[in-house]
């Protein structure tokens, strides 16, 4: 099944064709779980399972994590060893070893796969881990406006968080806290999120929730992939 719908991609139409060897195997191994139609159990299995996970999204092939670490960077001038940070689909921990280079030291992880966050328990990095989808549902194990900033990078995509999460991301982050989502630009227009993920972020800044401080595309984000951050200023974690 995953094969047939690797071949159909309308995300792989032509992109291999000009790739070196390694970058192909890495841009195969993601579009495998990110192309669609996989359930919950399948996408947990899936990174519980991908061994070369850290070798196919090294930093020059996946720069998200660094994207998102310069982005929270630019978002905190001073006191970064205080500020309470949550990595949320943080898989092994890559976003957080860019953010401990920027001086960040208070840094919590999220993601439902074990064998991913296993991984991220060993580099000693994280203070705390929830190994849980973030979905619509409030997660009962994080209360209203716990964390300064919610960074997340390459956690939406097919079958990822969903966008009706994103009042989860607020619930969870302190009123004057940030947001910072960084993920492939083309993603913007699956069609799980195309009427729904941006259209979602400019109603919660007309509702007052947040104010976005930035909407910016990066290059390479993922091989020659290009990326969108977006980064918010949360105004109210509630309606
Ligand atoms: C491509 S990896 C990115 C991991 C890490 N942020 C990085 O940049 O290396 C995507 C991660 O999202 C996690 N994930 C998938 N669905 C999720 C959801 N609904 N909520 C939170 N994490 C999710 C997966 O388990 C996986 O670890």
């Amino acid at each position: 099944m995953i094969a047939s719908l690797l071949s159909g991609s309308r995300l792989m139409k032509g992109v291999l064709e000009n790739m070196d060897h390694e970058d192909k195997k890495a841009f195969e191994a993601n579009a495998r779980v990110f192309s669609g139609g996989l359930n919950k159990q399948q996408i947990i299995d899936y990174y519980n399972n991908w061994e070369d996970y850290e070798m196919h999204l090294q930093p020059g092939r996946y720069n998200g994590p660094l994207y998102a670490a310069e982005a929270a960077d630019r978002s905190f001038l001073s006191s970064k060893d205080t500020i309470q940070i949550i990595d949320v689909a943080a898989g092994t921990g890559l976003v957080a070893e860019e953010l401990v280079k920027k001086g960040f030291k208070q840094i919590h992880a999220l993601d439902p796969s074990e064998n991913m966050l296993q991984k991220a328990r060993m580099k000693n990095i994280y203070q705390k881990f929830f190994c849980e989808f973030l979905d619509e549902e409030p997660s009962p194990n994080i209360s209203n406006g716990t964390y300064s900033c919610v960074v997340c990078s390459g956690g939406f995509g097919s079958g990822h968080i969903p966008s009706g999460a994103l009042l989860e991301l607020i619930r969870i982050t302190k009123p004057g806290g940030m947001i910072i989502i960084v993920m492939r630009e083309e993603y913007l227009d699956i069609e799980e999120y195309r009427d729904s993920l941006e259209p979602l972020m400019e109603k919660y800044q007309k509702d007052g929730l947040w104010v976005c401080v930035e909407r910016s595309i990066v290059h390479k984000y993922f091989c020659d992939k290009t990326g969108v951050i977006s980064r918010f200023q949360v105004k109210h974690n509630s309606k």
